[in-house]
């Protein structure tokens, strides 16, 4: 006796179709299960026998053996529990032989046959439509997700029994329909931010276009308080890339019972003592770390300096692609981490190395040098905007809080990103300037003849590089979108560049408002006295 039915592994950030195929014959009762299960997939042979007999079937003293295909893919979890008992139950002939082709099971048995909710509904749900399923049948809690899949029947069911009924076609429930997404708006405004309007035109900035931003100050200057801002500008996400941020949050566990889709825009802020795997994605099953929690969305690295040096530089190539790549034992998978970087610290470890008052700063040369190389050049380099956000003067600090709302703000980030998805339409999955690649680059973003030109006299004068170039040329984009989408003009052009102080010559840095880096390539300049700032080299790149 004979029975094959469908459920789905999760794979990434996604979901891969699995065949449960149950056979039952003479021999020796016992319950064999192959085809790469781990740990807590293997269990389902205890799980899943008990369920059925404490759900009230009866079944025949056979020989059970089950094969999840295909055989070469990992299968991890306890999600295919359901799908096996409905194939015992179907191959030993307590449900009707014939079953639904087009239905797919996954959901967790108790040992009393109920259903308890799995992660990763949603991009099972996706792939299921895509591959012709009309009926997906999940465990309760997870029916208003799988419901966000238009097109598809998803029945919740809370046992094995109401599982069994839907299969066979009996059961009078109704298809599950999805949430309502509710989007509660962030509480921190920028109004209660006093001063600081460099750092908030340049945070404007950065979520116009979804640019990498770095604040460096002394402590207590308002860096956090900036940062944890970012949210109530940034738009809502379009449905596209809530699809994409809530299939993630889903394979990671973290969705809530019976939630909508993910509307905000996901902001994380890790403390620095993440590991390499919490940040970029890992374990056994493969789960999305930090950066995929954080895609379509804010990951804020505070105090960056603290974090360990494998973490901030395996950021390196997904801040290139969007995406991670990762590969751990059997399992490989590449996960989507389109995120914004936002990163503080401070330009010395007492902090008030760029204060500009003599005597303030406590740190040792060496000290300092050794601060800054915690961050290599090529992350830095990833920063499209370095801003200094300096110390409150007392007539900021004592001055009754004014200045615009986050809502004002954003209204004009929603203009700016309006134009940016007007320009991308086609690209799919491009929605900001920040995301452009090197051809969509030069053929996307108009500039003067000037423009050009200065970007020219930068590159040449300050020896950039190539990626510099293009991030250069994306921020005065942005600028531009912001001022109403005209070309790119050439003060826009140096406006960008003098926004991402990091290509500045330290000659035109005025000694008030040095940067980290400024003072940075100062004493590395003073430890090789022949070298010339612009010579100094650019560590690690
Ligand atoms: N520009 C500012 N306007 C109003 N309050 C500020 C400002 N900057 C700092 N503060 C106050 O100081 C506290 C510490 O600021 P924080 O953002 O944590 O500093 P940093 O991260 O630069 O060390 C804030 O919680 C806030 O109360
Ligand atoms: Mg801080």
């Amino acid at each position: 006796m004979h029975s094959s039915l469908h459920s789905a592994a999760i794979a990434g950030a996604g979901a891969l179709p699995v065949e449960v195929q149950v056979d039952l014959s003479l021999g020796l009762p016992g319950f064999h299960l192959v085809g790469l299960p781990d740990l807590a997939c293997n269990d389902a042979r205890v799980r899943v026998l008990t369920a059925i007999r404490n759900s009230g079937y009866q079944l025949p003293q056979k020989k059970i053996t089950v094969n999840l295909a295909p055989g070469d893919l990992p299968k991890h979890g306890s999600g295919f529990d359901l799908a096996i008992a409905l194939g015992v139950l179907g191959a030993s002939g307590v449900l009707p032989p014939e079953q639904p082709p087009s239905a797919l099971a996954v959901g967790e048995l108790t040992l009393s046959g109920n259903v308890l909710p799995v992660r990763g509904v949603l991009p099972i749900a996706l792939e299921a439509r895509r591959l012709g399923f009309t009926t997906l049948i999940v465990p309760e809690d997870n029916a208003c997700e799988g419901a966000l899949v238009q097109g598809l029947r998803v029945h919740g069911a809370r046992s094995l029994a109401e599982a069994a009924e839907v299969w066979c076609g009996t059961s009078s429930s109704r298809p599950a329909v999805p949430s309502a997404s509710e989007a509660t708006p962030s509480p921190l405004d920028l109004t209660e931010v006093r001063g600081q309007q460099t750092a908030k035109w340049a945070l404007e900035i950065a979520a116009a276009g979804g640019h990498n931003a770095l604040f460096i100050g002394p402590p207590g200057a308002g860096k956090t308080m900036l940062a944890r801002r970012l949210p109530g500008l940034l738009p809502a996400m379009s449905f596209e890339e809530a699809v994409e941020a809530t299939s993630i949050w889903s394979v990671a566990g973290r969705l809530k019972a019976n939630a909508g889709l993910l509307t905000a825009r996901p902001f994380r802020a890790p403390h620095h003592t993440i590991s390499v795997a919490g940040l970029i994605g890992g374990g056994s099953p493969l789960r999305p770390g930090e950066i995929s929690l954080a895609h379509r969305g804010v990951l804020f690295l505070d105090e960056l300096p603290e974090f360990g040096r494998a973490a901030l530089e395996a950021l390196r190539q997904p801040l290139e692609d969007g995406e991670v790549s990762l590969v751990r034992a059997r399992d490989r998978a590449s996960m989507p981490a389109r995120f914004m970087l936002l990163g503080a610290m401070n330009p010395c470890p007492c902090g008030h190395a760029a204060d500009g008052v003599p005597g303030r700063c406590r740190c040792t040369l060496p000290a300092q040098e050794s601060y800054r190389r915690r961050i290599s050049g090529p992350i830095l380099d990833r920063f499209d905007l370095h801003v200094e956000v300096r110390q409150l003067s007392s007539a900021d600090l004592l001055a009754s809080p004014e200045g615009e709302s986050s809502a004002a703000v954003r209204a004009r980030v929603e203009r700016a990103r309006g134009i940016q998805r007007e320009r991308f339409r086609g690209l799919a999955g491009v929605y900001c300037n920040a995301q452009l690649g090197g051809r969509s680059l030069r053929r996307l973003c108009d500039a003067t003849r000037e423009a050009t030109a200065k970007l020219g006299e930068l590159i040449d004068g300050m020896k950039l590089s190539a990626r510099a170039h293009d991030r250069i040329l994306k921020l005065a984009r942005t600028i531009a979108d912001l001022q109403g989408a005209g070309p790119v003009t050439d003060e826009h052009v140096g406006e960008a560049a003098a926004l991402r102080a990091l290509d500045r010559p330290v000659a035109e840095a005025p000694p008030a408002r040095e940067s980290a880096l400024v003072i940075a390539r100062k004493v590395a300049a003073r430890k090789s006295p022949g070298a010339s700032p612009g010579e100094v080299p650019r560590e690690g790149a």
